[in-house]
């Protein structure tokens, strides 16, 4: 029967076999396979895996930061990159969703082999790709994995691409590798993270994205999630997120009408992001965080809860 132990024994066996003292580079995303299949690789390498976690600028309030320092506490190699301002810069004006996908694909591409370039002597890319992904071929959440599927047609491979591929992870499923995670003493905080989108909160401000905006669904973001944790709700649910509207409506303070931003917040149950149902969350607790999030986070005076479920109405909204 297949144990967590005997599976990271056995692999970690066969990584040192195929890649000898070899260098290797990985993409680490904060989510759970990348993380998993990096603990791996530094079990079989150590120093000779190469982690690179790119700063996209549209990641959640603090996580850049709080998770550099769990990969290196967590003893990883591992180089921290933000490269926020050139994302940002380049969805300048950008409103419609998939340009801003391919917009964020192609920046990552640049940004992952601008430092790839700088790991000298490099001969193999990791990647946490899980069974469902090679089954799907592309995965359904993405990752760099199938950013770079979409996009190494335009203009030839970059060259982290044209490395020989290990993905340790490749016949598991999403239960196994929290498993074998745990089994390697991963904290649990990081085992039962969310999904989170490649394209992170580009995708949950609907329209055009401004430094700004991003900063206030941060702040709502945090409040929400933050929340979902203080209430004990947070591990009831498979995603959850909020959205900012391209919408202002009016709100009273004192004698002065306001015109000022909304938000929606999501909380969906779901095994595989295919299809969800929205969450029942307690109305004191939806009273409590609209509450919070109105009264801490100026430019936006109203709160929304998403209650459609998948089909029709997909997790993100754009
Ligand atoms: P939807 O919105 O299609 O989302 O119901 C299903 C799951 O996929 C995630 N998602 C993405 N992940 N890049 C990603 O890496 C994307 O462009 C993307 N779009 C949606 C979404 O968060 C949910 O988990």
């Amino acid at each position: 029967t297949w144990t967590p132990a005997a599976f990271v024994e056995t692999t970690v066996a066969e990584l040192k076999a195929k890649i000898g003292d070899e260098k290797v580079i990985l993409g680490l995303s904060g989510g759970v396979d990348s993380s998993v299949a990096a603990v791996l690789l530094n079990k079989a390498i150590g120093d000779n895996l190469h982690c690179i976690f790119v700063n996209n600028g549209l990641l959640r309030k603090n996580e850049f930061e709080d998770v550099l320092h769990q990969y290196k506490d967590m003893g990883l190699n591992v180089k921290g990159v933000d490269a926020s301002a050139r994302f940002l810069d380049a969805l300048e004006g950008e409103s419609d969703p998939e340009k801003k996908r391919k917009t964020i694909g192609r920046v990552f591409i640049e940004v992952f082999d601008d430092e790839a370039h700088k790991v000298e002597n490099a001969k193999w890319l990791a990647q946490g790709t899980i069974y469902p992904d090679v089954i799907e071929s592309v995965s359904a959440t993405g990752g760099p994995s199938a950013t770079i599927k979409s996009h190494h047609n335009v203009g030839g491979l970059p060259d982290f691409m044209k490395l020989k591929v290990v993905e340790p992870l490749k016949m598991l499923f999403k239960d196994e590798v929290r498993r074998v995670g745990k089994s390697m003493g991963l904290e649990p905080n990081l085992l039962g993270r969310h999904p989170f989108p490649g394209p992170g909160l580009a995708i949950r401000i609907l329209g055009d994205i401004t430094r700004e905006k991003v900063a206030i669904l941060q702040e709502v973001d945090h409040i929400f999630i933050q929340g979902l944790k203080d209430w004990g709700l947070y591990d009831q649910v498979w995603q959850a997120g909020a959205m900012l509207l391209p919408v202002n409506s009016v709100g009273v303070m004192g004698d002065e009408r306001t015109y000022e931003k909304c938000v929606a917040l999501r909380a969906v149950e779901s095994t595989d992001g295919m299809t969800a149902d929205w969450v029942n969350l307690p109305y004191e607790f939806l009273q409590k965080t609209s509450n919070d999030i109105i009264n801490k986070v100026p430019g936006v005076n109203r709160v929304v809860y998403d209650i459609s479920s998948k089909p029709p109405a997909t997790i993100e909204w754009e």
